[in-house]
């Protein structure tokens, strides 16, 4: 039985616009990301030569215990040419291949995976979020590829391929072209092999004269420039670290639990949709604070002391990195304050070169001369023309930050566009002596030493910045971040006034 009813024009107009929403909460579809997607398809090929033909697989799940996978993840270089988070997915592009230059494989939509694991994307939507035309199920990758390196048509015939497709399946074959993938990392001879790996054995062993090549370098040139589309997105996701930033310090206070302030700072970052983190949280109070990538989370703090959260939320695959160092009682004393000042102007000084031109190693080398000068005048060092320095800061000045926490990109002269930590430390460990004696430092000088190492014992203090590269010199993204002495101390424990406490259940592991 129908039932007749007349429809409004209104009414068709909200019915499609509910379809339309219902459509975008399934799969990401956002024109700027599209057009920026289709400009690095190209740049890649461009930096082909032209020529070559490039693979991208996805990662394999990687299985965590028993029958669990960790989340899936996209590889970063097949998502910043698709902006696809679907597994299972390779794209090929082929420059000289004018009916097909760029394909996206994609899985079958299967009813019975999604009855586990939810929906998959129709080719359609595949295509729609990509911008890529040629969308075709993953059964046919290897066909396809035998297709290539055999010189046989493939959704085509003979008469349709253009003159530059066939040069170029005669140059593969001759192995006067190559097929690009990324090689990075090497296994070395022990090491597991990637997918890539065996691609490359398999295509050698069985079509002789094939030569492959790494692609990697390609995306780390173009990646270390960030596009306003990208800056946008590291932007939300120092946002949001700021934000854990901030409701940390306000709920610390001595007592706390590190994995505690952990909670707070990881429900910050899960509450705004951040994907997790970029890397796991540091939350290191008192001594754990000298411990550079120190991740248990387990002590509880103390009255007194120092507490170190190196931190970064993860948006839309883009990385935050943030540190600050903060008394747990909110207020620091007279060695934390002078050690903290001493590790902010040497940022303050690095963070001044930024700018076109400049050079990591630049900048890291303007922190090294600030915190010699520094730690001698403190009594920790008596050498300022040497590497005794090193003992108390012995990590680099910064990295690019991106896709990656630790992006890609080193060596490279500052260009706008280029996003960058700065983020010098102090650090003041029970070995520090000997390491100091291991750098050839002489009993007589350790002896001078001594008393300034048991003042400033167990402080670690690291501050670390988002910069971005401008034409002018640069703009500080994590600013809102506070700083200073005075700005931190007035946000620490300010949660505790108004009656927020804390659950004390102890250390599980
Ligand atoms: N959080 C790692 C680093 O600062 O490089
Ligand atoms: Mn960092
Ligand atoms: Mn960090």
């Amino acid at each position: 039985m129908r039932i007749e009813k007349s429809v409004s024009f209104l009414e068709v107009l909200q019915i499609a616009l509910l379809v339309a929403l219902a459509c975008a909460t399934l799969f990401a579809y956002d024109p700027e990301l599209k057009s920026d997607l289709a400009q690095r398809r190209q740049a890649v090929m461009e930096k082909m030569g032209n020529r070559g033909m490039l693979i991208l697989f996805s990662k394999k799940l990687r299985p965590y215990s028993g029958d669990v996978v960790y989340e899936f993840r996209q590889e970063n270089n097949l998502f910043y040419l698709t902006g696809i988070r679907q597994r299972d997915i390779t794209l090929v592009l082929i420059p000289q291949n004018l009916t097909y230059r760029e394909i996206l494989f994609l899985p079958d939509q299967n009813p019975r995976r999604e009855l586990w694991t939810g929906k998959m994307l129709s080719p359609e939507e595949a295509a729609k979020t990509s911008g890529i035309e040629n969308v075709w199920s993953a059964s046919e990758f290897e066909r396809f590829i035998d297709s290539v390196l055999y010189g046989r048509p493939y959704r085509t015939n003979r008469y349709l391929q253009s003159r530059e497709y066939r040069d170029f399946v005669k140059d593969l074959q001759r192995g006067e072209a190559e097929v690009f993938l990324l090689m990075e990392p090497r296994p070395g001879l022990t090491g597991e092999m990637s997918r890539e790996f065996e691609f490359a054995n398999r295509l050698r062993e069985r079509f002789t004269g094939i030569q492959t090549k790494d692609a990697s370098k390609i995306f780390d040139q173009l990646r270390v420039i960030k596009s306003p589309y990208e800056i946008k997105q590291l932007q939300e996701a120092i946002d949001i670290t700021i934000e854990a930033h901030l409701r940390a310090m306000k709920h610390l206070h001595p007592g706390a639990w590190e994995y505690e302030i952990e909670a707070v700072i990881e429900y910050v970052f899960k509450r705004h949709n951040s994907f997790d983190w970029a890397f796991p949280s540091i939350v290191a109070s008192g001594p754990n604070a000298t411990v550079l990538h120190y991740q248990k989370s387990q002590r509880q703090t103390k009255d007194g002391e120092l507490l170190l959260i190196d931190i970064g939320a993860e948006y839309n695959y883009y990385a935050a990195d943030i540190t600050r160092t903060v008394p747990v009682n909110g207020k620091f004393t007279t060695e934390q304050a002078g050690i903290y000042q001493l590790v902010l102007d040497a940022q303050n000084a690095a963070m001044a070169l930024v700018k076109p031109g400049s050079s990591l190693s630049a900048i890291h080398q303007k922190a090294v001369e600030v915190l010699k000068e520094g730690l001698f005048r403190l009594g920790l060092i008596t050498d300022k023309s040497g590497d005794q320095y090193r003992v108390f800061f012995p990590h680099g000045v910064g990295h690019f930050l991106g896709l990656d926490v630790h992006d890609v990109g080193r060596r490279e002269h500052l260009q706008p566009g280029m996003v960058l930590t700065v983020e010098p430390g102090i650090y003041v460990r029970d070995d520090s002596l000997e390491r100091l004696a291991g750098r050839g430092v002489v009993q007589e000088e350790l002896e001078k030493i001594r008393a300034a190492l048991n003042k400033y014992m167990h402080i670690g203090v690291r501050i670390e910045d988002d910069v971005l590269v401008t034409e002018e010199g640069y703009e500080l993204l994590s600013k809102d971040a506070p700083r200073e002495i005075a700005e931190i101390e007035a946000l620490v424990g300010r949660d505790q006034e108004i009656g927020v406490r804390s659950q004390e259940s102890g250390a599980r592991r």
